[in-house]
């Protein structure tokens, strides 16, 4: 079988690396509910939510949000915490504000309706060259190529690619050797194959090569590195933060009540809801804390402030950064508090928490058991 590393975009292996692909995938392949669909929002949505997830639980917000937002009109109509609350646990909160930000844009500018223009689309915000390309492909049958980490790695491993596949150079190599290897006659079919099979054969620990319907076409494979591949850049250093949260609760009356605040710009998790936060620069067992500055302070606003317990520390690791968190659970009178001090935050009744959306670092450390103090 020819290899496809050194032959011209419309050589006979090329053409053959397709057929087999695609025959593969029209023989079986998972029915995914967006690939049900032309529907251009509907594939726009699924997009977002899948660089963020696996299908698995991605199909879930996926119903989830066409039925709370069946249109692009009903999402550019939506509040912004309405949206975070549907996306809570798919992190990276920017990718819901742009959403529904890009919606406004797509009302206001294109009639509700999404272009089928690649420039277009780009100009729009949380849309990047996948997204544009999975759109067009997907939803138009345009004869883009949509590479995320599947395709990145079926390719990587396909030319045995030498360069890491995060790097600048590497990341344009295996944009190129795609657009090679795309079917310009069926865009969405090629696609569709390629990620089914980077998810389900081509696989990122020990791939089912004896399955692969393009293997014979497979550098790695001959070569026995396809295990190896993709190559990746050295891991860079996160920063670490040290968070104490602090659910201040007054449970005096019949509807017991609590601080809440909603996170601001220039950090993580921006229009997220939290408990009061202290954040230190080194980490702190809980006697410590209790007896820091920054506690002590506190006191002073909510002279009243019990705590009651506190968590084990769970670490949230995200893009850039790893946050130690602890939760202390503490009792006041928040009714006659000095809330002035704390701008963010405001009183609301415990049995609306469900309304606000936060980080799963915190739906994790409510669920924790406490050290009663
Ligand atoms: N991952 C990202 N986009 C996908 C799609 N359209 N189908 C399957 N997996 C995906």
């Amino acid at each position: 079988m020819p290899s496809l590393s050194c032959l011209p975009d419309e050589s006979v292996a090329t053409a053959l690396f397709r057929r087999s692909l695609i025959g593969w995938y029209e023989r079986d392949h998972r029915p995914l509910p967006w690939r049900e669909t032309a529907n251009p929002y509907f594939v726009w949505l699924s997009e977002v939510i899948l660089q963020q997830t696996r299908v698995e639980q991605g199909t879930a917000y996926y119903h989830r949000f066409i039925e709370a937002f069946p249109t692009v009109f009903h999402l550019a109509d939506a509040d912004e915490d309405q949206v975070l609350k549907l996306w809570q646990g798919l992190g990276y909160y920017s990718r819901a504000r742009n959403l529904r930000v890009a919606a406004q844009r797509l009302v206001q500018e294109y009639g509700g309706s999404l272009p089928a223009d690649r420039k277009k689309l780009l100009a729009l915000p949380g849309i990047g060259p996948y997204t544009a390309a999975a759109i067009l492909s997907f939803a138009y049958d345009l004869p883009f190529v949509a590479v995320d980490g599947n395709v990145q790695r079926v390719v990587s491993r396909l030319f045995a690619l030498p360069l890491p596949v995060d790097s600048p150079q590497g990341k344009k190599e295996v944009d190129r050797l795609a657009d090679l290897l795309l079917d310009r006659e069926h865009p969405r079919l090629f696609n569709n194959a390629t990620m089914e099979l980077g998810a389900t054969v081509c696989l990122p620990v020990s791939p089912r090569c004896s399955d692969c319907p393009v293997a014979d076409f497979c550098l790695a494979q001959k070569l026995g590195t396809a295990e190896e591949l993709p190559l990746k850049s050295p891991k860079r250093q996160l920063r670490d933060r040290y968070f104490h949260y602090i659910d201040v609760r007054d449970s005096r009356s019949a509807s017991p009540l609590m601080l809440l605040g909603r996170r601001g710009g220039g950090d993580i998790w921006q229009g997220l809801y939290q408990p009061l936060l202290v954040e230190t620069p080194v980490a702190m067992e809980p006697a410590d804390f209790l007896a820091s500055d920054s506690f002590v302070s506190l006191k002073r606003s909510f002279p009243s402030l019990e705590p009651k317990g506190y968590t084990s520390v769970e670490t949230h690791v995200l893009t850039h950064q790893r946050i130690h968190a602890r939760l202390y659970r503490a009792e006041a009178d928040l009714e006659t508090s000095c809330l002035d001090d704390y701008p963010p935050y405001q009183l609301i009744m415990v049995d609306d928490l469900p309304i606000y959306a936060f980080p799963r670092l915190l739906e994790i450390l409510w669920k924790k058991g406490d050290v009663l103090f």
